[in-house]
């Protein structure tokens, strides 16, 4: 296969959205309990963080955080989690057949947000919950000093506001599966007078709007222009999630699933511009694209499923603590590509979830904390893509799929850093038989060096399904793309087939 791509710096999309690069701690499983958190674990710190886990996180980079739900936080009460813990009330979670213990809450994830360096982004319940709870929350989150909320909240050790500006109003509340669950109008009005409240406590908080869960719900479409109707003038964003898997063995149509993504996220922005245009608005609302992965739901069919209700009830469970093969890692690569060229209207993108539930990283309790496949497209891209995203023109050769018919081989993304003097090009060769030569051209930007180029492929002696595991917890990483060149404004290298690479010139 061939490619070739041309990069000019007169032609951006616009500056990288540093919060592109988040992620997800839910109560779900292990994320937060034996993932984040691990009082008495070797590695634990003085407030039960793993040292080791905070670690990866930090070299994974992520820029944002939302917590704590997901479909958690459809019946979660907020204050359960402050206060004293031995004063923290057990609780039965529905979402997972959990036992939640509250030993981690709000207190707990801010300290941690700091330690990771990452934002907060904190989801409100309007499953079932509304606007006085909501608006308590911001006020004992971001509220100085003086009044009922804030007060408590120093009570409780913090004298510091959090100054949490990112607000999610609800999760997924387009699903049947959702605790309090509703039509477009009912959660439309609900978004909208919770928004208001919220704001009129803190009017400098952004807020996030539940749009659909998935691209195939009944309601697609429809549940945005309402719910977009409704609350145009109170948000700052409409979400989006989408989780993809590998179907009997069609890896073609997997690897192409980032055509499924852009075309997912056209979707919305048709109907945010829309509404915009009826409602003859000003403002622009923008995509958070607040869920996004590659899953198989493995471990949901063992007893700790939800639904098995007769397995009992335990803190902590292992739900879907999905291994991530070589396949898997080139589709999240994607994934980013896709998300980075959006970028103009989709800034904010959370990767679902952190630490073992679907996860780029995984841990276990009393043992090791170690990297999955997709940790390194992700860790790369937030470290390497600033600047300006560029719009590529793209010519490749093409891959067939059962599903999308014919698709580019070669799927690409880039940015120009002019400061740093840097452009940095994130490819995927989704073919799983030939290698693909790819050739960029650099038009006016002045670069005449590589000062990075790596590659995640098949190892040796392994297959497209190769993964990571407790013990062998290096088998899938990165390795140098030796077959990269550049000369009189041009870029040659040669992806091996199945392959995630990066190429960063100065
Ligand atoms: O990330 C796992 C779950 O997937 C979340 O709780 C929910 O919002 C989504 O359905």
């Amino acid at each position: 296969t061939q490619a070739r791509i041309t990069l000019d710096r007169d032609f951006t999309i616009g500056p990288v959205p540093r919060r592109l690069f988040g992620s997800f701690v839910e109560h779900m499983g292990r994320c937060v309990y034996t993932g984040i958190y691990e009082p008495g674990h070797p590695q634990a710190d003085a407030q039960g963080y793993r040292r080791d886990v905070l670690e990866l996180v930090k070299e994974m980079g992520p820029t944002v955080v939302r917590y704590p739900g997901g479909n958690f936080v459809s019946g979660y009460r907020w204050e359960d989690g402050v206060g004293p813990r031995e004063d923290r009330p057990v609780r039965i979670d529905g979402a997972w057949h959990s036992i939640e213990t509250n030993a981690f809450g709000l207190h707990e994830f801010v300290d941690w947000a700091k330690l990771a360096d990452v934002e907060v982004m904190e989801a409100v319940n309007l499953g079932t919950r509304g606007v006085e709870e909501a608006r308590s929350l911001v006020e004992y989150a971001n509220h100085p000093s003086g009044t009922y909320w804030s007060d408590l909240r120093r009570k409780n050790g913090a004298e510091d506001p959090f100054d949490i500006k990112l607000w999610c109003l609800g999760n997924e509340l387009d699903g049947p599966w959702q605790i309090g669950h509703k039509t477009a109008d009912e959660y439309g009005r609900l978004a909208q007078e919770t928004a208001k409240a919220m704001r009129l406590v803190d009017p400098s908080i952004e807020l996030v709007a539940v749009g659909s869960s998935n691209r195939q719900m009944p309601t697609f479409g429809s549940w945005e222009h309402s719910v977009l109707t409704h609350t145009y003038s109170e948000v700052e964003y409409i979400s989006m999630h989408a989780y993809y898997q590998e179907h009997a063995g069609d890896a073609a149509s997997f690897l192409a699933e980032a055509v499924d993504m852009d075309e997912f996220i056209d979707g919305v922005i048709s109907t945010i511009d829309a509404v915009k245009a009826a409602g003859k608005h000003k403002n622009q609302v923008d995509i958070s694209f607040d869920e996004w992965n590659v899953w198989y739901q493995r471990g949901l069919e063992t007893e700790d499923q939800p639904h098995k209700v007769a397995a009992g009830w335990k803190p902590y469970p292992r739900l879907i603590e999905d291994a991530y093969n070589v396949t898997d890692a080139v589709v999240v690569g994607t994934f980013l590509n896709s998300l980075l060229r959006h970028g103009d209207r989709v800034t904010i993108a959370n990767q679902a979830q952190l630490v073992n539930v679907i996860a780029p990283i995984r841990s276990e309790e009393g043992g090791p904390a170690w990297r999955q496949s997709s940790f390194w497209p992700f860790a790369r891209m937030a470290a390497l893509a600033s600047g300006q995203i560029l719009r590529l023109a793209v010519d490749s050769g093409k891959v067939p799929t059962a599903k999308f018919g014919d698709v580019d081989a070669v799927d690409a993304a880039a940015t120009w850093d002019a400061e740093r003097g840097t452009i940095a090009v994130f490819l995927a060769n989704r073919s799983l038989e030939e290698s693909a030569e790819v050739e960029l051209d650099l038009r006016g930007l002045a670069a005449d060096r590589i000062t990075r180029a790596e590659v995640l492929t098949i190892p040796a002696g392994g297959d497209r399904l190769t993964a990571n595991t407790e013990d062998n917890q290096d088998a899938v990483g990165l390795t140098r793309l030796e077959s990269v060149g550049i000369e009189d404004g041009k870029v040659r290298a040669t992806l091996p087939k199945l392959s995630w690479a990066v190429v960063e010139i100065a």
